[in-house]
């Protein structure tokens, strides 16, 4: 809290203003304080059932838990990558049972705390970062299944770097404030309407596997805007593709498709995964097939792809840039995605893209740049990375050509902007 102190003498000055000020502060950490729950030792690994760690490894893998608590080469869940926000970067905790730097002496109840209101053992609350606006729809017994699985991983002894937020934000306790207006704890009503499948695929999306996090856009306040559920957001400098009617995909995402994408990367007819998605899937890879089958009923149902993609009038339109780009594509593309996927060596013909006909054009131009490339030491399509090849100039031309040929949509609005603004570096995502 000492930042906060900080901030309240630093403002002091003005008496009246001051005054205010101090009773606002003091507001706030009455808000930002909750009980510390009573001290319990933590049990022996040994102690949890087989199945339940087992079963709470997969949960955990249905939630990404490792994905955002583990640095770049760094011991599983020992915390410490670095999550970039518009508010500043935040970094994952260490969520191994080591009493000092993990989780090592929290109890159950803690923990339950945590995953569902968001407030650490200590009592503070915790940045929304950690998706717990998901994570509160988790059922009890399923949250005590994570639970006994991390307390069975290595412990490791490492402190993260603390987070680099800009002021306000680095004061804690308003995250109490952003709770009050945003957080809506509980469990998600089932639907009777829809059979128990559908139902599944919804208590896992909208809580564990919080999909809606980067596939939901967010307010200033970094809220997911609800009433655009699923309508697209951004991940990590990706633009994230909506999943409901507003959908780019030139084809419907139906539980088929879904379920091959979600497990393999790759269904027959759309992109690959290619930036943000593609660990989310390489986790549910390992998860039971009912349950991505779930996840699969209820996405499908948003309707993605069912409306044919509108066709543009100025699409039609020959511009200069697509003439140029029209031979680079001939030049440095074609040789595979005019071939489609059914023919060795092909790939998806860019008719088919939804990276094409998305409202903008951040995904083409990194993909492009970063080429596809598989995860170490996993095999997966491969495409070559053309950030050393093709000039900003030829970029801008080639993508032109793409939008209007392939996506049939007007050319994108300030695309010699997006270019310049994504990191031509393909080893920064
Ligand atoms: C999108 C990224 C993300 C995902 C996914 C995520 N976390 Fe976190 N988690 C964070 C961040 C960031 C923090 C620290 C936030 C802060 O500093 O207040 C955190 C904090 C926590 C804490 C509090 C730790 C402490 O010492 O205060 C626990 C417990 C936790 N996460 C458990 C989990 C579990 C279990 C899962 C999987 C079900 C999970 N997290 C998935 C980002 C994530
Ligand atoms: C050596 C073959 C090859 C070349 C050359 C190539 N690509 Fe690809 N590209 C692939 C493969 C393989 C994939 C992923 C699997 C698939 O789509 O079938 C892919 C994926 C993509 C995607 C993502 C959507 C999708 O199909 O999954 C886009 C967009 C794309 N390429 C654009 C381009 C552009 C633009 C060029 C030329 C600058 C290019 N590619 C050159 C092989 C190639
Ligand atoms: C960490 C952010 C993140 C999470 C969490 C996430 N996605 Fe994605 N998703 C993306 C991004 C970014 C893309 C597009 C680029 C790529 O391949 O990474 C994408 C692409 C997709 C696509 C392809 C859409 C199209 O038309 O091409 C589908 C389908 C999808 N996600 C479904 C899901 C489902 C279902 C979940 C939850 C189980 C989920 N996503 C969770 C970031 C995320």
């Amino acid at each position: 809290m000492g930042a906060l102190r900080g901030q309240s003498w630093k403002y002091a000055a003005a008496p009246t203003r001051g005054a205010a000020i101090v009773v606002v502060v003091a507001a706030l950490w009455a808000l930002g304080w909750q009980p510390a729950l009573a001290a319990t030792v933590s049990l022996p690994g040994a102690a949890f059932d087989p199945a339940a760690v087992e079963k709470g490894a997969q949960l955990a893998a249905i939630g990404n838990c490792k994905s955002c608590h583990t640095a770049p080469n760094g011991k599983p869940y020992a915390g410490g990558r670095a999550l970039s926000t518009p508010f500043g970067t935040i970094y994952g905790s260490n969520i191994t049972p080591d009493p000092e730097s993990g989780i090592g002496n929290w109890s159950q109840a803690e923990f339950m705390r945590a995953m569902r209101e968001g407030v650490d053992r200590r009592g503070r609350h915790i940045y929304p970062a950690f998706p717990y606006d998901h994570y509160t729809r988790v059922n009890a017994e399923d949250v005590d299944a994570i639970y006994a699985f991390l307390m069975t991983r290595e412990p490791v002894r490492a402190a993260p770097p603390p987070n680099e937020l800009a002021f306000p934000f680095n004061i804690r306790s308003l995250v109490g404030i952003w709770k009050l207006l945003y957080f809506h704890a509980g469990p998600l009503q089932p639907n009777a309407a829809e059979n128990e499948q559908w139902n599944r695929g919804a208590y896992l999306v909208e809580g564990l596997a919080h999909c809606g996090a980067c596939h939901t856009p967010r307010n200033f306040l970094g809220a997911e805007i609800k009433s655009r559920a699923f309508n697209g957001g951004q991940a990590e400098g990706w633009q994230t593709p909506a999943l409901d009617a507003s959908s780019a995909a030139s084809s419907p995402w139906t539980v088929e498709r879904l379920y091959a994408y979600l497990r393999q990367g790759i269904d027959d007819v759309h992109d690959v995964t290619a930036g943000p998605m593609a660990p989310i899937v390489h986790d549910l890879s390992r998860v039971s097939a009912d349950d991505v089958r779930a996840i699969a009923t209820y996405v499908a149902s948003f309707g993605a792809g069912q409306t044919p993609r509108p066709t543009s009038q100025n699409a039609a339109t020959e511009l200069p840039a697509s003439g140029r780009g029209a031979a680079i594509y001939a030049g440095a593309c074609a040789s595979c995605h005019d071939l489609g996927r059914e023919v060795h060596g092909g790939a998806l013909k860019l008719s088919l893209s939804t990276a094409v006909a998305m409202p903008q054009p951040d995904n083409l131009i990194r993909i492009v740049r970063q080429g596809i490339v598989p995860a170490a030491g996993e095999s997966g399509p491969w495409m070559p990375a053309f950030a050393g090849v093709l000039t900003d100039a030829q970029l801008t031309d080639l993508a032109i050509y793409l939008r209007t040929r392939f996506g049939e949509r007007a050319a994108w609005d300030d695309l010699a902007g997006a270019i310049e603004k994504i990191a031509p570096n393909p080893s920064t995502p």
